[in-house]
């Protein structure tokens, strides 16, 4: 079995999800009670493990596994990775318990390598930053949920802001609430508070006057999937965020493993956008109302907000255009400028740090 922390339940419950094999695996992806890119690779690459260590048909269960979200490119390459490690075996002449035995350790390994990516970002992230932003403390402005919840180690983004935090320099963050589903207020602000950082949670309409007022010194974001153009996809918002850091003047830096670099789209335009139910949009916290006096942390159908029938548009991601990103922050390095030429820089063979 799988135990996985039920993320849509946070703040209000530290509940444990337990999948009994793939397939409730990719029930709780689609659910997003597993999510985040990083993590999703990380969950991903168990589930096949699962799939091998039941008996399941292994390349059945990695094809649903590979395809329960279409945005970050984490998860299939995860799930590609155990899936491959697992065929290597078999072609091997390992028996079925040794193949699952060989996957498990695979899917161990992505987990580690995750948290030691984490921890090299978050010491690059932290030296950029010196760099660019020429007052401490500093305020940094982050979207969604980028931390210790969607990782093996403290995260993308929130990984930075927490070097930051223990250096002494974090001001304040500004945690973008990120409608409709809240990973901001839920989940950023439950790491946050869990790290004693000083923090405020604002509506994500109000990040412009944050920025007319003087008071953001850098955004730091997550990224789902980063094309060979240096194309940013990230949770919705993400882009009306880089256009107003470009207005004033202050970096808009990305953070993500070199696994969310995804050499085979080619442009922004190809990164297929996860489209999401309406009732995300058209109810309030739907389908997270932790905070619902009735709900117990239950899920529900959430508040009606617009006319019953309303319809709506809900992209989870939107894509930033390279020319709208400071840098890209990986635990090999940082690019900046974003460029064809800086991304593929980044991945080639040749590079190790
Ligand atoms: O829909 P989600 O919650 O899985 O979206 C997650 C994000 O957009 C994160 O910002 C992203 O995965 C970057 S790093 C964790």
């Amino acid at each position: 079995m799988l135990a996985l922390l039920d993320q849509t339940k946070l703040p209000a419950r530290e509940d444990e999800l337990v999948c009994a094999d793939a397939e409730d695996l990719v029930a709780a992806i689609r659910a997003l009670s597993v999510r985040g890119a990083p993590l999703l690779g990380v969950a991903g690459g168990y589930g096949v493990a699962l799939a091998a260590a039941r008996g399941h048909d292994v390349a059945a269960a990695a094809d649903r596994l590979a395809s329960a979200r279409p945005t970050a490119v984490n998860l299939a390459a995860g799930v590609r990775r155990v899936e491959q490690a697992y065929r290597t075996a078999i072609d091997g002449g390992a028996d079925a318990s040794g193949a699952a035995a060989v996957s498990l350790a695979e899917a161990r390994k992505l987990h580690e390598e995750d948290a030691e990516a984490s921890a090299r970002m978050a010491q690059l992230g932290h030296g950029l930053l010196g760099d660019l932003v020429p007052r401490a403390p500093m305020r940094l402005l982050t979207h969604c949920n980028t931390g210790m919840l969607v990782s093996g180690g403290k995260g993308t983004a929130f990984g930075v802001v927490t070097e930051v935090h223990a250096a002494g320099e974090l001001g304040r963050l500004w945690v973008d609430e990120t409608r409709p589903l809240l990973q901001g207020a839920r989940l950023t602000a439950y790491e946050a508070t869990r790290e004693g950082m000083p923090f405020s949670v604002l509506a994500d309409g109000a990040a412009g006057s944050l920025f007319a007022a003087g008071e953001v010194d850098a955004v730091l974001i997550g990224a789902d999937r980063i094309a060979a153009d240096g194309s940013v996809a990230n949770k919705v918002g993400s882009y009306p965020l880089a256009v107003l850091a470009r207005h004033h003047g202050v970096p808009f830096v990305v953070v993500a493993p070199v696994t969310t670099v995804d050499l085979a789209t080619a442009h922004g335009a190809d990164i297929v956008v996860e489209q999401r139910p309406a009732e995300e949009v058209t109810h309030i916290s739907s389908p997270y109302a932790p905070y619902h006096p009735d709900s117990q942390g239950e899920r529900d159908g959430g508040i009606p907000m617009a006319p019953v029938g309303a319809d709506a548009y809900n992209p989870a991601f939107d894509v930033t255009p390279p020319e709208l990103v400071t840098a890209i922050v990986t635990e090999r390095g940082v690019i900046s400028p974003v460029t064809s030429e800086t991304v593929a820089g980044l991945c080639s063979p040749s590079r190790t740090r």
